[in-house]
């Protein structure tokens, strides 16, 4: 069975709690965590990545993940699977809600990967264009600690059901 690498980025711990609950959910001993902020060189050895952001400053990346980009744009995806998360907050930045996956998505798509896990927009409330695959769902699951924890464990749990064939578990 092939190991899943799982690299996140957070900055007061939101995304690295929803990044862990995510390996228990899949299966801990199926999936190697990694916090960006301590490097992401490994992510090229993984055939199956599952890659989670948080944004700040309106509509940036998460500076961990910022400060890996020009690392990151030497990377190949090509024939990798990845499977991609963001949290946010909604209610205080519509228009830039989720901003940070939609980066991730863009420099993972033009360098090749695959995607699983789109995942609904039914149930948030929002303006930015930026985290939509298409007019229905997000590029990756939406967390939303800040308005909707309450729904966070369910939300994990569907979209780890919705990616486990993909990822051969
Ligand atoms: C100053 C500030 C700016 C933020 N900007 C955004 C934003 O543009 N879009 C968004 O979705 N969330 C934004 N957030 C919310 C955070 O992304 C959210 O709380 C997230 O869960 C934090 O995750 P982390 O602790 O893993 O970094 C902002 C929060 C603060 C305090």
């Amino acid at each position: 069975m092939k190991k899943i690498g799982l690299f996140y980025g957070t900055y007061t711990g939101v995304t690295g709690t929803v990044a862990e609950k995510i390996a228990q959910e899949l299966g801990t001993e199926h999936v190697d965590l990694h916090n960006i902020s301590e490097g992401g060189e490994q992510m090229e050895d993984y055939e199956f990545l599952i890659v989670g952001t948080s944004t700040w400053s309106i509509g940036e990346l998460q500076e961990d993940w910022d400060a890996f980009m020009p690392k990151l744009q030497n990377m190949s995806f090509q024939g990798k699977t990845v499977a991609l998360f963001g949290t946010g907050d909604q209610v205080g930045y519509p228009d830039t809600f989720l901003d940070g996956m939609g980066m991730l998505y863009e420099t993972f798509q033009f360098r090749g990967a695959q995607f699983v896990g789109f995942w609904p927009t039914t149930g948030y409330d929002f303006t930015s264009p930026l985290p939509l695959f298409d007019h229905d769902h997000f590029v990756g699951l939406a967390i939303d600690e800040d308005n909707q924890s309450d729904l966070t464990d369910e939300r994990i749990k569907q979209w780890c059901a919705l990616i486990r064939p993909a990822f051969g578990l």
